[in-house]
Formats: C-alpha cells, structure tokens, sequence
C-alpha cells in the first residue's frame, strides 16, 4: 500500500523532471514578520502545538532491551522514557509524586527501578510507586494513586511519539494522517544511533523554514553543497507532515524500467519532515546515513535546539566511522555556520520592525503550508484539535 504511494510520488516528481516544472502554490505568501518575534504568540505555539501533538523523542532503537530508560527535558517538560518488563513503551512526567524532584538524571540507562535522588521514594518501569522511604514515619497516603504520571506514547517508524499533555489515550493515528505507514520504508526501527550532536539555532520556525526550503541550497550552500546541486521542491503532504523532494533530471532514466523496479532508495530520496519538529535527510558516507533533526524552542523566541541523530542500517566498522564522523562534523557546521547563522541574523532583522512580512513564493509551497498549518492550530483552544488533521488545511494566501 505505502509502497504504491512512494511510487505515485515518484511519478509526480518524474513528470515534473520531464516537463522542467516544479509545484506552484496558488499564490505568494505573506507571513507577518511578528510572528517570528512576537514572545506571546512564541508561548501559544509552544503551548498549542509542542504541547498537544506528538514529539518524535528518542528512537525504538536507543530504547531496545526491557527495563531501558532515556530522561530528557523538553520545552521545560521533564519526560522518562523506559521500555518496561513486557517490553512495551511508557512515557511519564519524570517527577516525583512526593515533592516534584527530578527522578531521573538526564541521559540514558537501563533500569527495573528508579529511586528519587531526594527522599529515595522508588518507582518502577510501569511508574508504580514501589516504596516509600521510612513509610511507617512518613504517614498514611494511597500509593496506588502516587505512581509516576503517564504521558501518551507510541511507537511508529522506529521513533517514539510522546504527548506532553498527561494522559493515556491519545489518537496518534489521527495525527500522523498515515504517514507513519510511509516513514516505516526508512527502515530507522532496525538501524542503530551512531552519532549525536545539537546546533543551537534562531526562532524555531525560521530553522525549520529552512529543512523544507530548496530554494537557497545553491546559494546558501554553495560553498558547502557546491553550486550545481538542485534549488527545485516538490511537495507531498500527509495532513501537516511534508515530504520535499527534487525533480532531478536523474530521475528520467525511471521512465524506461517497470515502476516494480524503481529502486527503493529513489523512491525513498528527500527530506522527510514531521510536523512540528523534525526532518529526516540521508546522506551517504560508505552507505546511507540518516540524519534525524530534532528542533525544539529554546528559552526565548529567539532561540532553538536541534538535536541531530545519526542512524545506520548497519553496527560501522571502525574505518566507516571515521566516515561517519567526518560526516557528522560536516553537516553540524553546515547546519551551524550557515543555515542557523542565517537564521539568527533573520530574527534580529525581523525584530526591527523595518518589513511588516516576510513572502513565500508559489515555489515554496512547503513553507506555506507549514505556516498555515501553524496559524490553524493557534486557533483551536483546547484539545480537541484532531478534527483539523482529516480536514485540508491548505496554503492561504495573504
Ligand atoms: S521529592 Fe522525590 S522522594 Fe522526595
Ligand atoms: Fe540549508
């Protein structure tokens, strides 16, 4: 089924290749140059949307074995992360039920229990409340109700989704509008972290702007890509989720071989992103890499985290992770130097008030149809905002 959908894109990309067209969105888009500076509509968005829809957190692959663990903050959330004895996923606020410490140090483990570092009350992977320190002394309280508290969870496509809204339930197939179906092709649920690293970038939507941008790939990067990679964008949708791809003149040869044979890395080639927060590149160094960018807001409006996960299909050996590395450092200071360098330049500019908007062209559908995205969730107070993903969203035009 996924496959014949990569094959449909495919052949989109194809005649556009043949014809020398891109897609055109109706029409120019302006986006107010505030809504890149603005600190209120900065916390709505980390509000209604970091904290409503899934995050892609960490990878199947970390997390493997039973009783593996991975606590992190994002946004100022603190989550845990723990595969537990029957080996299913759980996500929890990683707070204590006693007085709200921090249960778990950041970083990676693996565990059966997790004692507070404060007063040494004990949880286990299921989030139970296992035991209290000097119960006796403590007083009576209802241990079953003071487990660790859940956050919703899955596991699609090798990457663990989490809602950072407490609860159980949540409607992840709703929200990733068969996408999910589609990543699985990357194979990231069988392939292994071999790198990590994090860029420190400008307002979260002028870095991700830039992951479904060719436009500025010759120019931005020509000292880095070379100038004679492509600046074309084709654009495939999932409700918010984009697929970019590039309608290069390559892809020609596919027209003479039976659409069973197409190879599966053609098929697969472009950024993948996933709304709101990451995109997924491949990059060859002695075999596919795949770049997973992570992008969170940071402190202010005028800041971000990325964090950049490396996968391989295969454990490298020794001589390719020096490829690997070498890759790795490449892409931090191409990401750093010069599309986050940008970025933060842009923020400053913006924050003039010298230009009341900013345009996006017909050419770059993607960033139109990011930022109405954006403005309709802003919209819909409250957490009843699945409604929107089976609805079209489209570009609008200002
Ligand atoms: S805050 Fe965790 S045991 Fe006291
Ligand atoms: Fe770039």
């Amino acid at each position: 089924m996924s496959r014949a959908q990569l094959i449909e894109m495919t052949k989109r990309h194809l005649a556009h290749a043949q014809a020398g067209t891109v897609d055109q969105a109706p029409g120019v888009l302006r986006v107010p140059a505030q809504h890149y500076t603005d600190p209120g509509r900065w916390r709505r968005e980390v509000e209604l949307i970091f904290k409503r829809l899934p995050l892609a957190l960490a990878f199947s692959s970390e997390l493997r074995e039973k009783h593996a663990y991975r606590a992190l903050e994002v946004c100022g959330f603190p989550v845990l992360l723990v595969r537990n004895g029957q080996g299913e996923m759980r996500a929890f606020v990683n707070m204590c039920s006693h007085r709200g410490a921090h249960v778990v140090a950041e970083g990676r483990g693996q565990a059966r229990r997790f004692m507070c570092p404060y007063h040494a009350w004990t949880y286990t992977s299921d989030g139970e409340l296992a035991a209290i320190l000097d119960g006796d002394e403590f007083g009576e309280v209802d241990r079953s109700c003071l487990g660790l508290t859940p956050l919703p969870v899955s596991e699609r496509a090798g990457m663990i989704f989490v809602v950072l809204s407490p609860g159980e339930a949540f409607d992840f197939d709703a929200a990733l509008c068969g996408y999910g179906e589609i990543l699985d092709h990357l194979g990231l649920a069988d392939a292994h972290v071999v790198g990590c690293q994090s860029v420190e970038g400008p307002n979260w939507k002028i870095a991700y702007d830039g992951y479904l941008d060719f436009y500025h790939l010759p120019i931005l990067h020509r000292k880095s890509f070379g100038p004679d990679i492509g600046n074309k964008a084709v654009y495939d949708t999932w409700g918010p989720h984009q697929h970019v791809g590039m309608p290069l003149p390559s892809l020609k040869a596919l027209a003479a071989k039976p659409e069973e044979e197409w190879p599966m890395n053609v098929l697969l080639a472009g950024i993948w992103t996933i709304f709101p927060h990451v995109s997924i590149a491949t990059f060859d160094a002695d075999g596919p890499l795949y770049m997973v960018s992570q992008l969170f807001p940071g402190a202010t409006v005028h800041e971000s985290v990325t964090l950049q996960t490396f996968l391989s299909p295969e454990v490298p050996s020794p001589a390719r992770e020096e490829k690997i590395q070498a890759q790795m450092d490449f892409l931090h200071q191409v990401v750093q130097d010069e599309d986050y360098a940008t970025g933060k330049r842009i923020g400053r500019a913006l924050t003039t008030g010298a230009k009341p908007h900013v345009h996006f062209g017909r050419n770059e559908g993607g960033g139109q149809a990011f930022h109405s995205w954006v403005d309709a969730l802003l919209e819909v107070e409250g957490p009843d905002l699945l409604p929107l993903f089976s609805q079209a969203v489209g570009p609008r035009v200002r």
